[in-house]
């Protein structure tokens, strides 16, 4: 089953993360650092790292500090990100500014931006290989950079257009599922044929994803904020849709709201359709995703690559 397949390699990941990100002092920026990567998490980028190297017929430990460095860069991301979008929950436990303060959760944040590129220089391959690694990990993260800042910017906006949303999530968080799917066949010199479709498989499915989850901040328990997106005046798909079909919010951008007036809006968005429109979106990306894998050899990683990414798109949390 998919589950256990899952967990059999974020275990893997766990107790890596354990050896790879060390406790050290002063003791209370490790704490900070260390408090959302303990907390838990999915951890489906680096699962998918570890599936490409064995759907490639490659031995994942060689790579295992590369996918380490990806959940690193994604924890640092997430450390930041819920400075940016003042949210109080993740994984189920306060964000990391919340317990520490603010000072200290943008030190933890570069810590482990940090832990990351040494990680990635740990990989049991190619000097040459890991150098190109490097190169491609580093453009990523200042994709992240540039995604996260449309993303604020467009709070302030009236208008942001549906392409320009698409721009933003491809940055924000389709980058960095694209670097968990390519680095391993970088770091193993395979050609750029079988980089470059990882590299659009991980965009193509990092934007469902996206889609998905910004559906999820309207629907379900995820242990972070419910209804963050909503007050912050995120300019998600499903708003820039029901903007276009002449939707009134109540409480977008409003900070504050009574859990009732929440409700009425989600209601709003779901009965003019914008919901559904995200749903079909985010299924469309998946499925083109799906054919990107096609330049892998066909094996039982590759099929659980295959589940993996309808799973990005349906579920839950
Ligand atoms: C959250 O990513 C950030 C987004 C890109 C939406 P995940 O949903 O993978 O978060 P964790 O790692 O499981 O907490
Ligand atoms: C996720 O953006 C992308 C990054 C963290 C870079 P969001 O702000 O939508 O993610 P959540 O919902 O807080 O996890
Ligand atoms: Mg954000
Ligand atoms: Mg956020
Ligand atoms: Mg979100």
């Amino acid at each position: 089953m998919l589950k256990d397949e899952i967990a059999k390699r974020a275990d893997v990941i766990n107790e890596a993360i354990a050896k790879y990100l060390p406790e050290l002092e002063p003791e209370g920026l490790y704490r900070a650092a260390r408090h959302l990567i303990k907390a838990g998490g999915k951890r489906l980028r680096p699962v998918i790292s570890l599936l490409v190297a064995e759907a490639l017929g490659k031995d994942y430990r060689k790579i295992l500090p590369a996918a380490v460095s990806v959940e690193t860069i994604h924890n640092f991301t997430l450390v930041h990100d819920d400075i940016m979008d003042r949210d109080e929950m993740r994984r189920g436990v306060p964000t990391v500014h919340r317990v520490y303060g603010e000072a200290t959760a943008i030190l933890a944040g570069d810590t482990l931006f940090a832990e990351a590129f040494k990680l990635l220089t740990r990989c049991d391959v190619e000097k040459r290989d890991i150098v190109r690694a490097v190169e491609r990990l580093s453009e990523v993260c200042i994709k992240i950079c540039e995604g996260q800042y449309m993303d604020m910017s467009f709070e302030g906006r009236d208008k942001v257009s549906e392409e320009e949303y698409m721009q933003m999530i491809k940055l924000k968080t389709g980058v960095l599922i694209a670097a968990a799917a390519s680095i391993p066949a970088i770091l193993f010199g395979e050609s750029e044929e079988v980089v470059n479709s990882l590299w659009d498989y991980g965009i193509l499915s990092g934007m469902a994803f996206q889609i998905h989850d910004d559906l999820l901040d309207l629907t379900e328990e995820t242990g972070k904020d419910w209804g963050s997106d909503l007050l912050k005046g995120k300019k998600t798909l499903i708003v820039i849709k029901a903007f276009e079909r002449g939707v009134e919010l109540k409480t977008f951008g409003k900070e504050r709201a009574e859990e009732e007036e929440i409700r009425e809006d989600i209601d709003k968005l779901k009965e003019c359709g914008a919901v559904d429109y995200a749903m079909t979106k985010s299924r469309e990306l998946a499925d083109i995703a799906k054919e990107k894998l096609n330049v892998l050899p066909d094996n039982d990683a590759k099929n659980l690559l295959v589940e993996l990414t309808e799973y990005l798109v349906t579920r839950r949390k």
